[in-house]
This record gives structure tokens, sequence and C-alpha cells, in this order.
């Protein structure tokens, strides 16, 4: 079948609007009608040439949509499932999959830097030379071709332009705070960085039960929503000093918990100099894999608990039900993140307001999400 898809064919470049052929579904693997899709900082890398990816490639990690074709040994059921979709198939029987960590999944993270399907091969060709997949998804298109598990239903009355950043973002931030950060009834909590990523893991923040949680970003407009998200207090780290301000509130101490999605040196250390001795610090930025980052050591001592986490320890068929519940009980807000709807067309300028923080997510709405 042939659809419409945004094709970046060499990093610095911009994305060209191409019609893209993509092979016959193979056993076990579904066709999703994109309804909807976030503009993620991780997309950007790839762009920018930081996270680097075979090209030409088809991107996009976090998407809505609905099921308009089903492979061999997928129940025809499916078909018309109002769908998020996971960047993380997995084998399930592998040394990590065994051990209940599927982001580590062996065949996982070994296809990944090939930007392949789930399989091996490539799905997506244009004018006859193969197209990768960014993250088994490639949603920056019409369709997208996942593993039948990676779409996962939610309620039908979940609307897509909304689903779609819990896809990446809201599960990565929420799952963060919920599952891997420890966070304990009245506990203070640090967020760096008010993206999506860090507006969700503020509001997970909140629902674990944290009674302070301090946002810090650079820009007074992302801490106005993330105010109206649940902060209790906010920092402009330009103006400042995010340290200062949560030792004010706990006696000197620090944070009992930090949740790093900032993305850059500057916030990895004062995720370490904001935390009380014995806290947790999880981080969910990233630099480039070849980049060094420096620490005051003195900041890492003291029985602080530090660890990276992808996809907020997610288990996506257990999780994206449960967010898109809390969204339509009103307890996660997501209408907030959720600062442009543009047209596939107007990719390039959704990615030049994400490098200008001029957006949180810019969310590109097709058809089929009407
Ligand atoms: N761990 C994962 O699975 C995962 C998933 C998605 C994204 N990410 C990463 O998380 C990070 C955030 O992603 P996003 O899409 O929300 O990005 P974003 O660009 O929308 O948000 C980043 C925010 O951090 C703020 N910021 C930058 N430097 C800062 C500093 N020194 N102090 C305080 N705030 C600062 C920016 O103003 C911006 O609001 C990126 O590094 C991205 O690659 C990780
Ligand atoms: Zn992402
Ligand atoms: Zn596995």
């Amino acid at each position: 079948m042939q659809f419409r898809a945004a094709v970046l064919g060499a990093p610095g470049e911009a994305l060209t609007i191409e019609t893209i052929t993509a092979a016959p579904l193979q056993p076990g693997e579904v066709l999703v009608r994109i309804g909807a899709a976030g503009l993620c900082h991780t997309d950007l890398e790839v762009i920018e040439g930081q996270l680097v990816y075979p090209m030409p490639i088809v991107l996009g990690h976090e998407a809505a949509g609905t099921i308009a074709a089903v492979g061999d040994a997928v129940d025809p059921r499916r078909i018309g499932e109002r769908v998020v979709l996971s960047w993380n198939p997995h084998c399930g029987h592998c040394f990590y999959c065994e051990r209940g960590q599927p982001i580590l999944c062996e065949t996982y993270t070994a296809l990944g830097p090939r930007a392949v399907a789930f399989d091996g091969t490539t799905r997506l060709s244009l004018r006859g030379a193969p197209v990768r997949t960014m993250f088994y998804m490639a949603a920056f298109a019409e369709y997208a071709i996942v593993t039948a598990p990676c779409a996962v239903p939610i309620p039908a009355e979940m609307p897509l332009d909304r689903a779609c950043l819990l896809g990446c973002g809201g599960l990565t931030g929420v799952g963060a705070a919920t599952r891997i950060a420890q966070i304990g009834f009245g506990d203070t909590v640090m967020v760096i960085g008010c993206g999506a990523v860090g507006l969700a893991a503020l509001q997970g923040a909140r629902l674990a039960g944290a009674e302070r949680i301090v946002a810090v970003d650079l820009d007074d407009a992302k801490l106005a929503i993330a105010r109206s998200v649940g902060a209790t207090e906010v920092v402009n780290a330009r103006r400042d000093d995010p340290v200062a301000a949560v030792r004010a509130i706990t006696a000197g101490r620090g944070a009992d918990c930090v949740l790093e999605a900032a993305g850059n040196e500057a916030g990895f250390r004062l995720s370490a100099e904001a935390c009380r001795p014995g806290g947790r610090i999880v981080w969910l930025g990233k630099v480039g894999v070849g980049q060094d980052v420096a620490f005051r050591w003195g900041s890492l001592m003291g029985e602080k608990q530090i660890t990276r986490a992808s996809y907020g320890g997610a288990q996506a068929a257990r999780d994206l039900p449960l967010l898109a519940r809390a969204y339509l009980d009103g307890k996660l807000q997501l209408d907030p993140l959720v600062t442009r709807r543009i047209r596939l067309e107007d990719i390039n300028q959704g990615f030049d307001d994400l490098r200008a923080g001029r957006a949180i997510r810019s969310v590109i709405v097709f058809d089929a999400a009407i």
C-alpha cells in the first residue's frame, strides 16, 4: 500500500512529504491509521544528528490511531480499535524480558539502531529504495505498521490528539514518577525541565502522593503551565537558584526525589545538587551517548540513588489504559501540553518551535482523528 509520510533524508535537512510504499503485513502485525502524532525531543535529536540512525528514515514515535487491518494470527475483531502505540516491542523470552525489563529486550536493543521492523526487515520504501522506521513505528505518516501488542487499546471516548501524548512523553514522565522514583506520601519532589516529559513527571509525582513539587525551567510560560498542572513552587533557573529554593522548604536538606527531564548537562548537574542525602534521582533526559557529563563529586555522595530510566519503567499494555483513564477522570491533564495542532505538511515548523522552546508539544492531526 502507499501513503504519505514525512521523510528525513539526512541529519540537518528539512523533512519532505513523500508518498511511500509499505510491504504487506506480516503475521502478528497490525496496520494503524494514525490519528495524531506528537513531536518529541527525541525526534529532534535524530534530525540534529545527536542520535544516529540510518537514513532515509520516517521519524515519529508518539502516536495514537485506529487499527485498520490485521496480519495473520491477530484477532480480526481488533479492526476499528482505538489505540495508543508503544515504541517498546519485546520478545518476551530473552534474558531481560524474563526479568521484567522489556526496555532491555535483546531483540529490541539489537535491532533498534538499525531502524527496522521487529522481524529485522525494512518495510517502507521510496521509489524502490528502503526507508527506515524509527522506534519500530514511523508515526509521522498516515499509517504505521507495528506488532499487535504495541497497539494498546484505549477507551473509545479518548481523543486521539491527546491520547498520542501518552505514547512517549506521558508514559515516560508519569511512569518514572509512579513506577521508578518511589515517591512517598508527603515527599518534596523537584522536576527539572517542563516540556511534555517533565510536565507528565510532575503530574505523576502528584499522583504518587508528593506534597511539594518544585518545577524548574528556563521559560516562564512553561513554568506557568507547570503551576497549572500541580507544581507548588516554580523556579526560573535563569533568575533564581533552584537548589536554594528547594532547601528553603526542606529545612536545608534538599528534595526527597529529583526527576530530571531537561536533557542537558546543567539539568543533570542540578539534579544531583538538589537531591537530599539518601534521596532519589531519576534521569529521563539524555545527551549524545559519546558526550561526557561532569559532576561535583560531593553532589553524588550521601547515599543518593541514581537511576536512568527509559520509557518510565513502562509495561505499555498495563499503563497506557491506566493513563487514558486518568485523563478521562480529570486526574492527568494533557490539554495544556498540546501547544499547537498542525498538519503533516507543517512538520518542519513544528520542529523549529520545539527547538526554540515555543511549544510543549506540536501535535500532527491527520484526517483520521476526526
Ligand atoms: N527517557 C525516555 O524514555 C525519554 C522519552 C522521551 C524524551 N526523553 C528525553 O527527555 C528530555 C525532555 O524531552 P521533552 O520532549 O519534554 O523536551 P522539551 O525540549 O520539550 O523540554 C525540555 C525542557 O527543559 C527545559 N530546560 C532546558 N535546560 C534546562 C535547564 N538547564 N534547567 C531547567 N530546564 C531546562 C526547556 O526549557 C524545556 O522546557 C529530552 O532529553 C528527551 O530526549 C526521554
Ligand atoms: Zn519521545
Ligand atoms: Zn526480549
